[in-house]
């Protein structure tokens, strides 16, 4: 039986934006970006980051658009739609996984964040040494029971506005967030503009410097990309298949990728300047935005303004983005199991919760949760975005250029739209040698 006739999907263009922006844009794009540009040498980065995302990101976004607007299933029996062949059907498998392992560190950095906005409200981000900043954010990543209680908090809300399914939950909360997400943004960056290291700021982040560039470089840029975009776990195939027939595909990419960037250089603006401005070492690593920024919010005048504007941006971001992984999962439960939507969220969000207090405990209550020197929370990230959105974006672009018809790839690109055959000639052929190619020799490559 088909199911697609009381799939109810997004209402109009707008919201198809809205919502795969609120994917897109997350922690990846303010807490993830900033922190790796400055391990890389910034502009020199960029550069990189550019060419991934023309030749890696934008295909493989087509792509999964693709599959799941002519699917209309969740992920999993989407890439079953094209092909019987069972090594096809586990792409989606492998999503539903990466979105668990995804979710379960993403959702104890929401918890953090949603701290940090309290701290910043009560005036805590305030009159402290650099010592003592560091000390608080240890205290919370290494408490026991606090950390998971916003754990526990992120995910009941996340599964609240998941269970009201796509048009009420995903859509309007999306329609809501969004904007004020982007005036926020605004206001932040042109702050850190008016301030004396702006211009140290601009340099570092833009000023190409190729001598930090290596192949972990390449590692990075290219797991940034997939990471930054929700690709290669059957995220974007999942939110597709609620786009209606109007909806021009390669023209959304475009929009959804240039935004996605913009906010995350928006973000490098807002935070480098601040950084060089109040004297402190921009690669910091994952601690940039707890442990470095309440140093530079202090210093500035209404500092605790513009933290609480900047923690709950993130706050907002994040959410968005959760939404779209618990989507990934509640979607394939509910159509799979026959589970009602609510019933299928609340039984995926327990799980979450579960891996979610193991990565929490491993940073720092339970140091003896850790494999190879890793803690479980770094495990997480490291198996979902360096191995599995890489290798999954890998299968989606072979799958996209060897296994779907041709003609059903060139539909799903030309529909309400112009553009010219040569132009989906490039992406089909991208699609099938360039991308699959890149992505082995890049991860090969950072093995060795
Ligand atoms: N893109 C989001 C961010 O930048 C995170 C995210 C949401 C994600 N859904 C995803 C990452 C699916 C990979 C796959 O924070």
């Amino acid at each position: 039986m088909s199911k697609s006739e009381n799939r109810k999907g997004f209402t109009s263009k707008l919201g198809v934006i809205l919502a795969t922006v609120g994917t897109a844009v997350g922690l990846g794009n303010i807490w993830r970006f900033p922190y790796i540009v400055g391990e890389n040498g910034g502009g020199a980065f960029l550069i990189i980051y550019f060419f991934c995302l023309l030749f890696l990101g934008l295909p493989v976004v087509l792509a999964e658009f693709t599959v799941g607007r002519r699917a209309q299933s969740n992920a999993v029996d989407a890439y079953k739609k094209f092909s019987n062949h069972p090594i096809w059907s586990r792409i989606g498998y492998l999503g539903v996984l990466a979105g668990f392992l995804i979710m379960g560190y993403y959702a104890v950095v929401v918890g953090w964040t949603i701290d940090y906005l309290y701290e910043a409200i009560v005036g805590n981000l305030q009159g402290h040494t650099p010592e003592a900043y560091t000390q608080l954010f240890a205290e919370l990543s290494g408490d026991t029971i606090y950390p998971i209680l916003l754990v526990i908090g992120v995910m009941g809300l996340t599964c609240y506005i998941i269970s009201q399914g796509v048009q009420s939950g995903i859509e309007k909360v999306s329609r809501f967030l969004m904007p004020m997400l982007f005036l926020l943004m605004l206001g932040l960056a042109g702050y850190a503009l008016s301030l004396d290291g702006a211009y140290e700021g601009l340099h570092f982040l833009f000023y190409p410097d190729f001598s930090d560039v290596t192949a972990r470089t390449f590692l990075d840029a290219m797991g940034q990309c997939f990471f930054s975009l929700s690709l290669g776990m059957g995220c974007l195939t999942t939110y597709a298949s609620y786009f209606k027939k109007d909806v021009n595909l390669p023209k959304t990419a475009v929009q959804v990728i240039s935004i996605d960037t913009l906010v995350a250089i928006i973000a490098g603006v807002i935070i480098f300047p601040a950084v060089f401005s109040f004297g402190v070492e921009p690669t910091q690593g994952p601690g940039l935005v707890y442990v470095v920024l309440p140093n530079v919010f202090q210093k500035m005048l209404g500092g605790q303004i513009l933290a609480i504007m900047f923690y709950a941006l993130l706050f907002i971001a994040a959410l968005t983005s959760i939404m779209s992984l618990l989507e990934v999962v509640t979607a394939y439960v509910h159509e799979k199991f026959n589970l009602s939507r609510t019933k299928s969220a609340i039984v995926v969000t327990i799980l979450v919760i579960i891996m979610a207090i193991f990565a929490s405990l491993s940073c720092g209550a339970m140091p003896e949760l850790s494999l190879f020197g890793k803690n479980i929370f770094d495990i997480f990230d490291f198996i979902s975005a360096t191995i599995l959105l890489p290798l999954g974006g890998m299968a989606i672009s072979i799958y996209a250029g060897w296994i779907i018809d041709n003609k059903i790839l060139y539909a799903e690109f030309a529909k309400n739209n112009k553009y010219s055959l040569n132009l989906f000639k490039a992406y089909a052929f991208i699609l099938k040698y360039i991308a699959p190619v890149c992505i082995l020799i890049v991860f090969i490559g950072s093995f060795i």
